[in-house]
């Protein structure tokens, strides 16, 4: 017998604290993580590293046909990808944080059919995960991917304090380029899916005057919430 495992959908924008909350507040319920932005950075890395145009969504989609992407969903977040005709998993972990690939996601996250085919992707994860739960983060998950998760959460920040967050890990870029930088990448996020107002029945958690462990502890108290109703 398999059970589904509890699914905890989380959206938000860059900053907004969804990443490491999440993953902070899936520790401590003894859930897995899967962070879907990791495949989309992932997918532009492997088009970068095989000359795959990806502003063509057939392209894009090919390689898909052809790549084995893998996600630890405890434990370090893993991730690695074998590209099409290879043999050996590339460790993509650090490099997809890279600026270079941050910049190029939304070239391959517009694409309509690339984003139905990660999707399911996600759900096949998730279902063999084998885990009593699963957070999933991203942008279109509490609306697209699982939009009957027993909980959804959009996780939010003013832009004002997200910039705070970012410039303490960037060294050598001042506040205002950090919030320009931040703008910029939630207009372009945003052209592609709604993540920065709630969906009917989303509960919105605004961090921007939270602590982590205060959001961690708003996270795992709504989840609490939902299994009680249950
Ligand atoms: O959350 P992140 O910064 O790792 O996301 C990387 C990029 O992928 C960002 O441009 C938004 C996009 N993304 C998306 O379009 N849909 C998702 N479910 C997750 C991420």
């Amino acid at each position: 017998e398999t059970l589904d495992p509890i699914l905890v959908a989380i959206d938000g924008p860059a900053g907004s604290g969804k990443s490491s909350v999440s993953r902070a507040a899936a520790e401590q319920m003894d859930f897995g993580i899967l962070d879907t932005g990791a495949a989309y950075r992932a997918l532009a890395w492997a088009c970068r590293e095989t000359a795959v145009d990806p502003d063509s969504e057939p392209a894009v989609l090919a390689l898909l046909d052809e790549w084995i992407y893998t996600i630890s969903l405890r434990g370090e977040q893993r991730v690695q990808v074998t590209l099409p005709g290879g043999t050996e998993a590339h460790d993509v972990s650090a490099v997809i944080r890279t600026p270079e690939i941050s910049a190029q996601v939304s070239r391959i996250s517009k694409h309509p059919d690339v984003r139905v085919r990660l999707n399911n992707m996600f759900r096949e994860i998730v279902a063999a995960s084998g885990l009593p739960g699963v957070v999933i983060e991203g942008r279109d998950i509490t609306t697209v991917v699982a939009p009957d998760a027993p909980v959804r959460i959009l996780m939010t920040a003013s832009p004002e304090v997200r910039a705070t967050r970012r410039a303490g890990e960037l060294v050598g870029e001042s506040h205002e380029q950090v919030l320009a930088d931040i703008m910029a990448r939630d207009a372009k996020d945003a052209a592609v899916v709604n993540f920065l107002t709630p969906a009917p029945g989303v509960t919105l958690i605004d961090t921007s005057d939270m602590n982590f462990g205060q959001s961690i502890q708003a996270v795992i108290d709504t989840v609490d919430e939902a299994r009680r109703a249950r």
